[in-house]
């Protein structure tokens, strides 16, 4: 019975982290990306303009890479042809189940 309840109760704490995580994913995209990648995911910033991204709303930039490419662009950073570092990485910033609901957050500016 003891263990019937503390199973209930880490299955029910499992879910509301990650419940968490997903609801803070927004935020944590407008505070750390916005600023290159618009609130929009356009990349119409100056930033954005600049460094030539990509627009999160294509379809066609959607379809071009999987999620374990982005999580790792997002994790790792991102360097152009020259070497130097466009996107900063945020490994050790943002846990690896938050950079998953980033990733989520990316996909839903498809079409958008
Ligand atoms: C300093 C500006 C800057 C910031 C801040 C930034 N990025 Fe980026 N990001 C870039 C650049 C530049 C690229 C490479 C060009 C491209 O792929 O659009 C890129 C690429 C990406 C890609 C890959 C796009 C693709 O299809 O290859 C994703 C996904 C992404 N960023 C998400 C994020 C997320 C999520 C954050 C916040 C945690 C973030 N970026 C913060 C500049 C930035």
């Amino acid at each position: 019975m003891r263990k019937t309840i503390a199973l209930i109760a880490s299955g029910l704490l499992a879910l509301s982290v990650s419940a968490a995580a997903l609801a803070g994913a927004p935020e944590t995209f407008a505070q750390k990306c916005a600023g290159c990648h618009g609130k929009d995911g356009k990349g119409q910033t100056t930033m954005g303009k600049k460094l030539s991204i990509k627009d999160l709303t294509d379809a066609k930039v959607q379809a071009a890479t999987k999620d374990d490419a982005w999580e790792k662009s997002i994790t790792e950073g991102v360097k152009n042809d020259a070497g130097k570092v466009v996107m900063p990485a945020n490994k050790g910033k943002i846990t690896p189940e938050d950079i998953k609901a980033l990733v989520k957050v990316c996909r839903d500016f498809k079409g958008k």
